[in-house]
C-alpha cells in the first residue's frame, strides 16, 4: 500500500518548487507601484539619497532623531528598544517632510530570544517545515521589539569547515541551502509582509562567500561562472523566487571583482535573469572596503562603483550619503540609477505596511513562551546526529543508576547558544546538566565533575575528579566541543581538533573502562576520529540553542530518538578539506584497497600506475559522509522500482521503494535521493542530492515511498553555458546517506 505521510507530501512539494523555474518574478502590485512613483516624484535628490543610507544605532538618540527629521536615514540597524523605535517612527511620520518610515533591522539568525540550533544544526534536521516554524517564532519575537528586517537566511553553502561561518550555513549542498533558505524566508516573512509580525528576510551573502580561500573569512574566491551557476547561485535563485524581500552582497572578491561592485551578479543575473524586484544592501561597510581590496581609490569612487553595479542601500559606512549628490552632478551616477534604487527601498516599506502603521504594540508577552521553547526543543532533538552507537549503549538502559556528567560543555549556558546570538539570554538556557537533574534526577544519581572549565582549557588539574566520578558511575557522558566564539564571523580555524585538553580528557575517561558517551556541541564538523574510536557512542549537536539540554537528556534516555543527518561532510583531518560528496569525477577515482603511507615499502621506486586521487595519510573517504546519521532503531530499504527505464526531458520519473523499521524503536529515517549523470559535455559530480524525506515508522512497520523526479531537475549549465538536460545514462540511489543505497539506472533520450 502506498502511504503518503505528511513529510512525503511536503517534500514532493519542495521538489516541485525546486523544479519549476518560475517565469519573471512579477512586478509589485499596481497600487504599490503607483504609490512608489507618486512618492518618488515628490522627493528631492537628497531625500532619495537619504533612503539609501542605513545607519547603525549609535545610542545618540538626538543625533539620530535629527537625521530622521532631515530624511537622511532609510534604515536603522541594531535598535531593539520598542519604546524608542516608536519614538523614532513618530519623528519620521510627524516631523520629516515626506513622512517616510524608517526600516528597523537586526541580525536575527537562529532565533531572537528563544534560540534555536544554529543554521547548520537546523539543516541536520532535513526538515524544512520545522525550520520555517523556527523562523516564524523568531519573527514573532523580534517584531515585538519593532524589528521588521532581518539579515537571514545565509544561503552561502560551504565545503570548508575551517570557515567559521559554516555554522551559519545550511551545509555543503545547493539543494539543501535552497530548500532551507526558502523555508526560513517563508517563516520570517509569514503569509504577507504587511502582517505586523512579518519581518523582511535577506538572502546573503551574494555570492560565493562560503568558498573563501583556505576557509579564512573575507578571503578571495575563485569560482568560475559555470560553478557559480551550477552550485553557488541556485540557493539564491530559489530565494529570489521565494520573494525574499532583500539580498545582501558578500564581502569577497570573486576572480578579482568584489561582489559590492559586481554588475554581472547584481544586474545581469539578479535583475535581468531572475527578474528580482526586491532591495539590495551592501554588507557592513563592504562598499568602502573596496578601497582596502585595492578596487577603488577612495570613498567617492566606492560609492559610484557600488551604486552603478546595482546596490540600493549602503550599510553603515556613509559613502553614499556623502558622495552621491556630487556623483550625480558630475554625471558619474545617473538619476535613473538613484531612482531605481529608491524604488526598491520604498516598495519594501510599502509592502511591510510601514506607511500605514510602523508602530509596535507594547508590551507583548511573546518571548520565551512555552510553545516557542517546546519548538526549540523539538528542533534541537531533530538536529542531533548519532555518529556511533556501539553495542546499543544508547539509549541509556533502565539499569543505569549513576551517571558521571563530565566536560566543559555540560553546563555552558552561553556557549550552547552558538554564534550570532545577540539577543538570546544565557540565563534562559537549559543546559544538559540542569536538564538531566530536572528531568531524570528522581531516577538516577548525577555526579558532575567538568574536568575542564571551558573548551580551550588546558589545565588538567581537575582530571582526577572527573576520573573518580567516572569510576563511581554506570556510564560516563562527556560533553565536549567548541565555545560559541570559536565559530561564526571572523572566527575561522586551521586546526579542527578538539581544543584545550578535551581530547586527553576523553582518553582518560575511556581508560576507566566505563561505557563512554561523548556529546559534542560545536559550530562546525570537528576532526574527532580518535575520540569516536575511544567512545562507545557519539551524539553530535551543532550548537543546539536555548533548549539543547532537555533535548539531549531525552535523547540519552530514549524519550526522543536521534534522526539528524550530517549536512556537511566530516573530514578525518584538515588536509582533506575541501572534502564534499558532490565532487567532480576525476580520471583516477580511488578504487580497490587503500595503500596508506605505512604500506609503502622502503625505497619503493617512483610510480604513478595504480595510484588514484586520494591522500596517502588519510585514505579515500571522510570520517563521516554527507547525509550520515544513525538511529536507535534500524531501517531496511528494498524493492526499488522506477516508473520507466527511458524518459524524455519533459517526463517525470517516479521512484518507488520500500522502507521498513526492523528495530525496536519508533524512529524517523531521512531517506535521500541522489543522481549521477554518467557523461556530460563537462565533467559532472559523482552524485547530486535531488530529494529527501523524513519518514516516521513504528517498529515492524514498512511503507512504500515515492520520489517524483522531473527530468528537468537534471539540467545543468553545460559547456555552452546553457542550462539543459543532456540526454544519456543516469544512475540514481535511494538510501540512508550519500554513500549507501539501492541503485537503478535509467536513460534520458532526446
Ligand atoms: C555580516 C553580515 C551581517 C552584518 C550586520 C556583517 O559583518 O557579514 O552577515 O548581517 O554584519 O550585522
Amino acid at each position: 500500500m502506498i502511504k503518503f505521510g505528511k513529510p512525503l507530501s511536503m517534500c514532493l512539494c519542495l521538489l516541485a518548487v525546486w523544479a519549476c523555474v518560475p517565469k519573471a518574478a512579477k512586478e509589485g502590485d499596481k497600487e504599490t507601484e503607483n504609490r512608489v512613483e507618486a512618492l518618488l516624484a515628490k522627493m528631492t535628490l537628497q531625500e532619495k539619497i537619504g533612503q539609501m543610507n542605513q545607519m547603525n544605532y549609535s545610542g545618540n538618540v538626538e543625533e539620530i532623531a535629527g537625521l530622521i527629521k532631515e530624511g537622511k536615514i532609510g534604515s536603522l540597524l541594531n535598535l531593539t528598544d520598542p519604546e524608542l523605535v516608536n519614538k523614532l517612527h513618530e519623528i519620521a511620520l510627524k516631523e520629516s517632510r515626506l513622512k517616510i518610515p524608517v526600516l528597523i533591522s537586526r541580525d536575527v539568525i537562529h532565533g531572537y530570544k528563544t534560540i534555536f540550533p544554529i543554521p547548520l544544526g537546523q539543516a541536520a534536521t532535513f526538515n524544512p517545515e520545522i525550520v520555517e516554524q523556527g523562523a516564524r517564532i523568531a519573527a514573532v519575537e523580534a517584531s515585538s521589539d519593532g524589528i521588521r528586517w532581518t539579515f537571514a537566511p545565509m544561503v552561502d553553502l560551504s565545503r570548508d569547515p575551517r570557515w567559521g561561518r559554516i555554522a551559519e550555513s545550511f551545509g555543503e549542498d545547493p539543494l539543501m541551502n535552497a530548500v532551507m533558505g526558502e523555508a526560513m524566508i517563508r517563516g520570517f516573512q509569514g503569509e504577507k509582509l504587511s502582517d505586523p509580525s512579518a519581518i523582511a528576510a535577506c538572502a546573503k551573502h551574494f555570492v560565493g562567500y562560503g568558498a573563501a580561500e583556505a576557509g579564512k573569512d573575507y578571503n578571495s574566491t575563485f569560482i568560475p561562472e559555470r560553478l557559480l551557476r551550477n552550485v553557488y547561485f541556485p540557493p539564491f535563485e530559489a530565494a529570489a523566487k521565494a520573494k525574499c524581500a532583500t539580498f545582501m552582497v558578500s564581502f569577497n572578491d570573486n576572480d578579482g571583482v568584489p561582489s559590492t561592485g559586481n554588475s554581472f551578479i547584481l544586474k545581469d543575473i539578479l535583475r535581468d535573469e531572475w527578474k528580482y524586484d526586491g532591495m539590495v544592501v551592501t554588507d557592513w561597510a563592504s562598499a568602502t572596503e573596496m578601497i582596502a581590496h585595492g578596487f577603488c581609490k577612495d570613498r567617492k569612487q566606492a560609492a559610484a562603483i557600488a551604486v552603478n553595479a546595482g546596490v540600493n542601500m549602503e550599510m553603515v559606512s556613509g559613502a553614499f550619503i556623502e558622495s552621491l549628490e556630487a556623483l550625480v552632478d558630475e554625471k558619474k551616477v545617473s538619476i535613473t540609477t538613484i531612482d531605481d534604487a529608491v524604488r526598491n527601498i520604498l516598495r519594501l516599506k510599502f509592502r511591510l505596511g510601514l506607511f500605514e502603521n510602523p508602530y509596535v504594540a507594547t508590551p507583548q508577552a511573546v518571548k520565551y513562551t512555552e510553545v516557542h521553547l517546546e519548538k526549540a526543543k523539538e528542533t534541537a532533538e531533530q538536529s542531533a546526529i548519532l555518529l556511533k552507537n556501539a553495542d546499543n549503549v544508547l539509549p541509556l538502559s533502565e539499569k543505569v543508576r549513576t551517571i558521571a556528567v563530565v566536560g566543559p560543555m555540560a553546563d555552558a549556558p552561553h556557549d550552547q547558544l552558538g554564534t550570532w546570538c545577540f539577543d538570546g539570554e544565557k540565563n534562559q538556557t537549559q543546559t544538559p546538566l540542569n536538564a538531566l537533574r530536572k528531568l531524570y534526577g528522581d531516577k538516577i544519581r548525577v555526579i558532575y565533575e567538568p574536568g575542564l572549565m571551558y573548551s580551550r582549557d588546558n589545565n588538567k588539574a581537575a582530571f582526577h575528579k572527573a576520573i573518580a566520578a567516572a569510576r563511581q558511575a554506570d556510564v560516563v557522558v562527556a560533553f565536549v566541543g567548541e565555545e560559541s566564539i570559536l565559530s561564526g564571523e571572523a572566527h575561522s580555524l586551521a586546526d579542527l581538533s578538539l581544543r584545550g585538553a578535551q581530547s586527553d580528557l576523553i582518553t582518560a575517561l575511556a581508560q576507566t573502562g566505563k561505557p563512554l558517551v561523548t556529546v559534542v556541541m560545536a559550530g562546525r564538523p570537528l576532526t574527532i576520529g580518535k575520540e569516536v574510536d575511544e567512545s562507545a557512542a557519539v551524539l553530535y549537536m551543532f550548537h543546539p540553542g536555548t533548549m539543547g539540554g532537555p533535548a539531549i537528556a531525552d535523547l540519552l534516555f530514549g524519550k526522543a530518538v536521534p534522526s539528524g543527518k550530517t549536512p556537511v561532510t566530516f573530514p578525518k583531518m584538515v588536509g582533506q578539506v575541501p572534502v564534499y560528496y558532490a565532487h567532480n569525477r576525476t580520471g583516477r577515482a580511488p578504487t580497490g584497497e587503500e595503500t596508506l603511507i605505512d604500506n609503502i615499502p622502503l625505497e619503493a621506486g617512483q610510480t604513478s600506475l595504480g595510484c588514484t586521487s586520494f591522500h596517502m595519510d588519510a585514505g579515500f573517504g571522510p570520517l563521516f559522509p554527507f547525509g550520515y546519521g544513525l538511529s536507535y532503531t534500524a531501517f531496511a530499504y528494498s524493492n526499488l522500482k522506477l516508473s520507466a527505464a527511458k524518459l524524455n526531458t519533459r517526463d517525470t520519473l517516479t521512484v518507488r521503494f520500500e522502507l521498513a523499521n526492523t528495530g525496536k524503536y519508533t524512529g524517523v529515517e531521512i531517506v535521500q535521493l541522489y543522481v549521477r549523470d554518467h557523461v556530460g559535455s563537462v565533467t559532472r559530480p559523482v552524485k547530486e542530492l535531488k530529494g529527501f524525506q523524513r519518514v516516521s515508522l513504528e517498529p515492524g512497520e514498512h511503507k512504500t515511498l515515492i520520489f517524483t523526479l522531473p527530468i528537468e531537475n537534471l539540467a545543468f549549465w553545460n559547456r555552452d553555458m546553457k542550462k539543459v538536460v543532456e540526454p544519456g545514462d543516469f544512475t540514481l540511489w535511494v538510501g540512508t546517506n550519500s554513500e549507501e543505497g539501492l541503485s537503478a539506472d535509467f536513460e534520458v533520450i532526446e
